[in-house]
Parts: structure tokens; sequence; C-alpha cells
């Protein structure tokens, strides 16, 4: 099977991006299944760096087809101003390269403004939402009342639409969350206006794929955030709205489980976490302050410090369990360079009884004590190495306790942020 779906295997910010970028010179399309833009997918292509955060991060190859498919949220102003930004970089982008679902739902104004409301009402108890207004958008699509692609060619059923949802909307926003009503007017002519340019880029995303299948092309599946962000699956509620998982790869751009292949999970050699929400690895000492600075770990959507910690593979052993991963592909092994010793995270403990995989309740994961391995860590910078031999003994065997613990095989060793700063152990696409 000649199709591919890269994931995240922690809380989002594995270095899909880098990854996606990495292997679509094999793929013919590239496909966004899930998410919006509160993902942020950095791409670092001869020391220049792009951010996508709604277009598939396959965008920068030419003559290979960019899709962001049903289970995406658009906001379509930022669509535009990504599809500007890479015009303007020489990166070109139009109807030819770039296609969206007519069926992808749409982020509207009071979407952004309920989730940063929400967020503010909740103070310390908050999720830290990205405040795109990704969670109330899914909330609509799910209750059915959600404003479409499609609708945006349609006046009166777009002015019909955003009538209905202010109603309820401006209700919420004044009486129970005091803030500022929003007006219909400005919004329809912004969606009618907005929905002209976005006109060519219309298409049934799932007919185009199973057309490309059938002509024997290649499909790479770009997930956002990460596992343990999945609505399901995650650290509920501290999670994103959909479902980061791979099996959202089917639903989320309509395709079927038969023609997904090769699930790559990314795992980074430690954790991080935006946003609010239990992180048992996480490291509040100097160490933690090392990865961060060295890591550069700041939200490439939000530019908040991302929280860190050491490897956790209970986690990575329960998404390969809820991904099916074929394979995994290291990031950010060169980060822990320098480091004395470098703990892992194989298993908890409660009570000091086992704990097999994380905990459904909050409560129950809060008493949980991560339990460590320490390895020996290496110096030098590994930014350089080429092959799986040039890596010192000590990072060579990091990674097989992870293959070991995880029962899943490397594919991929990422050693710096630039697509060339990799060691490709095995192609993904079956070369
Ligand atoms: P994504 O959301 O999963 O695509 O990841 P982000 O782009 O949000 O964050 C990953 C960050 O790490 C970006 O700044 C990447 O440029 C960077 N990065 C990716 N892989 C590596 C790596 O192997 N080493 C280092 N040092 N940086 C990396
Ligand atoms: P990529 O694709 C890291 C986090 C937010 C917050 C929670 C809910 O770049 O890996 P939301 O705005 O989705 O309702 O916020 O999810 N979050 C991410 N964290 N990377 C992401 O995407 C994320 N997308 C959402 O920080 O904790
Ligand atoms: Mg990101």
């Amino acid at each position: 099977m000649a199709n591919v779906v890269i994931v995240g295997t922690q809380w989002g910010d594995e270095g899909k991006g880098k990854v996606v970028d990495l292997l679509t010179p094999e793929a013919d399309l590239v496909v966004r299944f899930q998410g919006g833009n509160n993902a942020g997918h950095t791409l670092v292509v001869k020391g220049e760096k792009t951010v996508c955060h709604l277009i598939p991060s396959g965008i920068l190859h030419s003559g290979k087809k960019c899709l962001i498919a049903n289970g995406v949220v658009v906001d379509p102003q930022v669509l535009l101003e990504e599809i500007d930004m890479l015009n303007a970089k020489g990166i070109p982008v139009s109807s030819q390269n770039l296609c969206l679902s007519e069926k992808a739902h749409l982020i509207m104004p009071y979407h952004r403004a309920l989730d940063q409301a929400r967020e503010t009402a909740k103070g310390a108890q908050k999720i830290g939402t990205t405040g795109r207004g990704i969670g109330p958008c899914y909330e609509d699509k799910v209750a059915r009342t959600g404003i479409r692609a499609i609708d945006l060619t349609e006046p009166e059923t777009l002015a019909l639409k955003i009538k209905q949802n202010l109603e309820e909307k401006n209700f919420l926003l004044t009486q129970f969350l005091k803030t500022a009503p929003l007006s219909f007017q400005e919004i329809y002519d912004e969606y009618l206006c907005m929905g002209q340019m976005l006109k060519p880029y219309l298409c049934d995303v799932s007919f185009e794929i199973d057309q490309a299948i059938t002509q024997g092309k290649k499909i790479l599946f770009e997930g956002a955030q990460g596992t343990h962000l999945d609505i399901d699956h995650g650290t509920y509620p501290f999670v994103t709205s959909s479902n980061p998982v791979a099996g959202s790869a089917c639903t989320g751009s309509g395709v079927g489980p038969n023609k997904l292949g090769h699930i790559m999970g990314i795992l980074k050699a430690y954790c991080t976490r935006v946003g609010s929400g239990p992180f048992l690895t996480e490291l509040l000492d100097e160490t933690g302050d090392y990865i961060q600075k060295k890591g550069a770990e700041f939200g490439a959507t939000t530019g908040r410090k991302r929280r860190c910690g050491w490897l956790d593979l209970v986690l990575a052993r329960d998404s390969a369990r809820l991904n099916g991963l074929t394979s995994l592909a290291i990031t950010k092994l060169d980060v822990l360079s320098g480091l004395p010793k470098i703990k892992i995270c194989v298993g908890y403990k409660q009570n000091g009884r086992d704990v097999y995989s994380s905990p459904a309740s909050l409560n129950q994961l809060a008493l949980c004590e991560p339990v460590y391995e320490t390895l020996p860590g290496w110096q030098g910078e590994l930014s350089a190495a080429k092959t799986w031999d040039q890596l010192p003994g000590s990072a060579q065997t990091f990674l097989k306790r992870i293959e070991e613990i995880t029962g899943v095989p490397i594919s991929i060793i990422s050693v710096g942020p630039g697509r060339e700063q990799t060691i490709v152990l095995r192609e993904p696409f079956g070369k």
C-alpha cells in the first residue's frame, strides 16, 4: 500500500510538519484531515523557516497537490492570509496545487469570540486553548448548525445560517459571557467576499483522493495536534476538539480504512505540552529549562513557552495501540546532546501497583508516579549525522530502548530542524 499517514504521538509539536515536507517528494497528494489553525507546522529549508497552519506541509514542493479535507475546520481569513504569505515568499499557491473540501466547516468570528470568552471565564481552570475558535466550530458541526465552505457559494443559505447562529451566539456572548455582540452585516459581507476568493479552490476531496488512488498515485495524510490531545483518547478535558488519531484520516477525508497503508507516529525525544493539563514527566528544574532553550520550545501558533519533560513511553505505547503505528520517526534527538544522563519513563505506579496505560480519570492519573530508567547521555552535536553508525553509542541505546518498549520500529531519526538533517532507516512508501 503506497499511502502514509503522519500522526503526532504526544501533545502536538512533535515535528510532523518537518516529516511531511521530507516525505512529500515520494507522494502525489498531501492531505490535512483534522484540526484547524490551532496547528503550527514548521518547515525549514536551506535555513529558511515557513510555518503552515492550514495548508498541508507539502506545499513547498512543486508538482504536488495539497488538499484540505472535510475534517479540517477552516478559518477562511487565515487560509487566504496563508496563501498570500506563501505567494509572497515565491511559493506559488493556486487552485492548481491547493484544494479545499466543500464540506469543511468554517470558523466564524463568533467561534473565536466564544473560545476566548469561555477561557477567560474559566480563569485558573482554563484549558489553555489557542483561542482560534476550534472547539466552538466543532461544536456547531456536531450540533448540525455549522456553516460549510460550500455555503459560501450560496448567498441566501449563507445569510440564513449566519442569522440563525447569531441569534443564539449573541445571546450567549452578551447575556452569559458578558462580552460584545457581533454584527450580521459585517460577517455576511466579509464571508461572501472571502467566498468569492476561495471558490476556485473548492472541490470534492474524497473523490479527488479516490481518483488518485485508482491511478496508482501516492497519498500522504498529515495529522495535526497529537494522540494525547485527542477528544476521545487524550487527557480529557485538556484536549483539542478533534480526533488526531490515524483513524480520523478516513472520516476526515472520505477514504476507507483499507486505503491508509503505513501509519507513522512522530515521537519527540522528550515531551512538551502547551496549555494546561496533566504532564507526569514534566521537568520544572534546570534540565527542563535546558531542553526548552536548546529545543527552542515556543508554540508555532501562539508563541507560548512549551512545558518540557522527559520522554513518556507509557504515552508512546498508548499511541502505538490507538493509531496502529507501523513505524516511529524520532525527532529532536539533537536537543538531548550534552545532558550527562537521560531519563525515560517506562511505566507508571499507583500505590506501588503497575499501571499499564494512562488512566481515563485525571484523579487516578494524578496518583500515578512515573517509573524512570536512566540512560547515559552523549556529548557532541548530532546535527551532522547522516547514518545510524554516525550516532554515538548512547544515542543508539536510547533509540533501541524506545523500539523495545513501544514495540514499534524506528524508520526516521531527525537531528535538526532542516530538511536534510534527517536519517532515514526505512522508506515508509515501501520503496
Ligand atoms: P509540528 O506541529 O508537529 O509540525 O511541530 P512544530 O513545527 O510546532 O514544532 C517542532 C519544532 O521543532 C519546529 O520549530 C521545527 O523546526 C523543530 N524541529 C523539527 N525537528 C527537529 C529536530 O530534529 N531537531 C531540532 N533541533 N529541531 C527540530
Ligand atoms: P500542532 O499540529 C500543540 C493544544 C492547545 C490547548 C489544547 C486545546 O502544531 O501539533 P484548541 O485551540 O485546539 O482548542 O486548544 O490543545 N493544541 C496544541 N498543542 N500543538 C498543536 O498543534 C496544538 N493544537 C492545539 O495548546 O492545550
Ligand atoms: Mg506545532
